[in-house]
This record gives C-alpha cells, structure tokens and sequence, in this order.
C-alpha cells in the first residue's frame, strides 16, 4: 500500500501502459481516475478496476477539457497528489512525406498536452500546498532519431527536456516531476507502428514486432505490467528526493 490515500489523475488509461499503471496504482491503495479521450474505454476500465477507480472525459489538446477534469478530480478526492502524463499518438513516414497535419496532431497532443496537462496539475497541487508527483512518459524514441520517426522521436526528446525545466521548476513546491522511457511495449499503439512499418518497410504484418522483440537485450518486447513498478515508485516516498530525470525502462535498450 504505498500509494495508500493518494488522488492520481492517469491520461490515456483506458487501455494499454496507462490501464496498467492504474491497476498498479489502485492495488497500492491510491483513488485513480482514467481520464481518457476514448470515455467508453475509460468507464469500462474503471469499472473493471472497481470502487478505487473512476473514469473522467478528456482531451489533453483542450484546454477546458484539462481544467474541467483537474476539477473533477478535485470534487471527487478532495486535491491531486499524483498525475501521469500517459496519453500519446504516433505517426510514422519518411522526411519527404511528413505531412503538417500529422506534425500538429503529434506536437499538440505529446508535447502541448503533457505541458498543459502538469501545468493544471502543477497550479492545483501548489493551491493546495501539499506538493506533489507528475511522471511524464517519455520514450526511447525521445534519446536518438529515427528514419521513419521523426516527429514522434521529437515530441518524445521534448517531453524529457519538459520534465528537466519542469522538475527544476516545480521542486521549490515539492512537486517532483520525472519520466519514464519505454523501448517497445505490446499494446495497441504497437500494434498501430507495426501496421505503419509493414507499409514503409513492405514487411509481413507482425514481422516489426517480432523483430523488435527479438532484439531487445532481456529477450522480449515490454509488457504494459513492466513499466508499472517504476510509475509506482516514482509517486511513493522513496522517490522524494528524485528531480527531473527520466529512467529507462526497457529490458536493456538504451543506456544513458
Ligand atoms: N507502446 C510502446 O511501445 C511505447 C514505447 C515508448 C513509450 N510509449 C509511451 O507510453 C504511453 C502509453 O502508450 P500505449 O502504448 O499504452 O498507448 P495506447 O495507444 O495503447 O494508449 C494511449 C491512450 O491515450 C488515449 N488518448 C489519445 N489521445 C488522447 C487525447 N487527446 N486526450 C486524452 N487521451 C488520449 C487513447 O484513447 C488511449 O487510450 C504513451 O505516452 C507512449 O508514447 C509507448
């Protein structure tokens, strides 16, 4: 129970990493909200989850969607101790066929949303002055370029440098903000990359995954369970004198 009496506020928890952290979350005794774009998802995920869990509507590219569900977080728990910064999209093509649509999508929701979203958190933890825990998640696409990935490779190496001038700022409130780097999970987003380099890369459907899998150094592609000791660590007490980093976690991708 070391999240025992804590208000986490999870974007993009309806489904893979960020269900996951949730379920972790509320197993460690904390109040969850599945705050996702997708309210379906997010209502049956929390209904699986059971009375710690509660789904809230949100879009993290609106700026009244991401004060609205702060409030409604506030009214359900009383004040926000931790949020997760979880919901992404990905896109994928070579330099020449990037198209501004796709830039926007990427930047609005990745960048612009995780910035927004922990500034909301950020002013509502220091109103209540009991400081507090943002974890933004980060990629190992944000630690080098790749050829087909340039844009979600970008917004990723932005969220880490978010995270360092944000825990930079924010410590003085005691509100530490770090991030996690996935490698490869296996989760819907995964499954959407892999249909994207079948296309570029004219492979078999499921052949990048494999792939991949078999070239990370632990022997498999991540589970959304794997990233879920970490987030936990991260908003426990333990984690109190952590700022503005962002750890890998990753079965041995990437050493930094
Ligand atoms: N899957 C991987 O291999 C991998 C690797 C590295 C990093 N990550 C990162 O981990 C996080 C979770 O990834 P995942 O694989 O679980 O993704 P996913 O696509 O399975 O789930 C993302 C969730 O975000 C929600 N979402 C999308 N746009 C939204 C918006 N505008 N407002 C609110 N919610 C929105 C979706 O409805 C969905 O429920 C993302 O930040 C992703 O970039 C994933």
């Amino acid at each position: 129970m070391r999240l025992k009496g804590k208000s986490a506020l999870i974007t993009g928890s309806a489904r893979g990493i960020g269900k996951a952290f949730a379920e972790a979350y509320a197993r460690e005794g904390a109040t969850v909200a599945i705050a996702d774009i997708d309210v379906e998802a997010a209502e049956a995920t929390a209904k699986a989850i059971g009375s710690a869990a509660y789904a809230v509507r949100l879009d993290v590219t609106d700026q009244s969607s991401i004060e609205a569900a702060v409030k409604a977080v506030e009214a359900k728990t009383g004040g926000l101790d931790v949020l997760i910064n979880n919901a992404a999209v990905f896109d994928l093509a070579p330099i020449v066929e990037i198209t501004r649509a796709s830039y926007e999508k990427l930047f609005s929701v990745n960048v612009a949303g995780t910035l927004f979203m922990l500034q909301a958190a950020a002013r509502s933890m220091i109103a209540r002055g009991k400081g507090g825990r943002i974890i933004n998640m980060a990629s190992q696409a944000g630690r080098r370029g790749e050829p087909l990935v340039a844009v979600y490779c970008a917004t990723k190496a932005a969220v880490i440098s978010l995270t360092q001038s944000a825990g930079l700022d924010l410590i003085k409130h005691r509100i530490n903000v770090n991030g996690i780097a996935p490698g490869v999970v296996d989760s819907d987003m995964w499954d959407q990359v892999d249909a994207l380099f079948a296309k570029y890369e004219n492979r078999p459907k499921g052949e990048k995954k494999r792939l991949v899998g078999e070239g990370v150094p632990y022997g498999r592609m991540g589970k959304p369970e794997d990233l879920a000791g970490m987030a936990v660590f991260l908003a426990s007490d333990e984690a109190e004198y952590i700022v503005a980093q962002t750890y890998n976690v990753d079965g041995g991708q990437w050493m930094s």
